[in-house]
């Protein structure tokens, strides 16, 4: 049985001190039963919230990117062991900003990809068309090209320990958010990649997210349908009493 998780993407906002600020509200009130949290902040935001979500908070720190390289020569970046040392448990890649705006390709993701799962981080593997692909019908090519070369080369069991979050462009901080039948039927196009990739049975195992403009009002459309197993959510969890709903209502659907 998948656990449906629900990934805050904080992108660039908040300060160290208005993620304490945040953790703490979101940690004084009881968290939704059945779900797992993770909450992605800046990097500088990350030794704060190790320290807050230490132990058995319900809550896990993860990050919104890193460098592939264990060390070396690359200004501005953050390597896999320096996450580690904090306990972030959960990494973002490929996300469509990084890809989009800082030219990130297929071929680097992959390579992240290995290294999170070297270092025991759960990546959340972001893969979507834009605008233009989905006008002219090209979803399914799109997303598929991704899945293939972003988890080249790894092995089933590797592939296991990955999640997905199926992010259409176009309604990433836009308000237009997916129907609930596209975004089922690109989750079940990507358990079955994984399936050919990988053998049957390992798009069943692996937690596919849905993203891209969720809110308290929206999630339990996705949530009601099974092969949806949570979401990763930008603007509606920069506020933990959204965050929380999300997540409540979001198990509440999933009965
Ligand atoms: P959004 O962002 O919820 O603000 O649309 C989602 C994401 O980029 O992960």
């Amino acid at each position: 049985m998948r656990k449906p998780l629900f990934a805050a993407n904080w992108k660039m906002y908040k300060t160290s001190q208005e993620a304490d600020v945040f953790v703490n509200a979101l940690l004084a009130n009881p968290l939704p039963a059945g779900c797992d949290l993770v909450v992605c902040p800046p990097f500088t935001a990350i030794p704060t919230l190790a320290k807050l979500l230490h132990g058995e908070t319900g809550v896990a720190l993860g990050a919104q990117n890193m460098n592939p390289e264990e060390e070396g020569a690359y200004t501005g970046d953050i390597a896999p062991r320096m996450l580690d040392e904090f306990g972030v448990k959960f990494v973002i890649l490929g996300h469509s900003e990084r890809r989009a705006l800082f030219c990130e390709t297929d071929e680097f993701v992959a390579k992240k990809v290995r290294a999170a799962l070297k270092w025991n981080m759960t990546p959340i593997l972001c893969v979507g068309e834009n605008l233009d692909e989905r006008e002219i019908g090209m979803t399914a090519e799109k997303v598929s090209v991704q899945i293939r070369r972003d988890l080249k080369g790894l092995a089933a069991a590797e592939i296991g320990r990955i999640v997905i979050a199926y992010e259409p462009i176009w309604a990433i901080g836009t308000g237009k958010n997916a129907s609930d039948r596209d975004a089922v039927e690109v989750c079940d196009l990507i358990r079955a990649r994984l399936d050919e990739i990988a053998g049957a049975g390992v798009g069943a195992k692996v937690r596919v997210l849905y993203g891209g403009s969720v809110k308290p009002e929206n999630i339990a459309d996705y949530m009601k349908h099974a092969t949806v197993d949570g979401a990763l959510i930008g603007g509606a969890s920069l506020k933990p009493d959204s965050f929380r709903d999300i997540a409540a209502r979001g198990v509440a659907a999933r009965g």
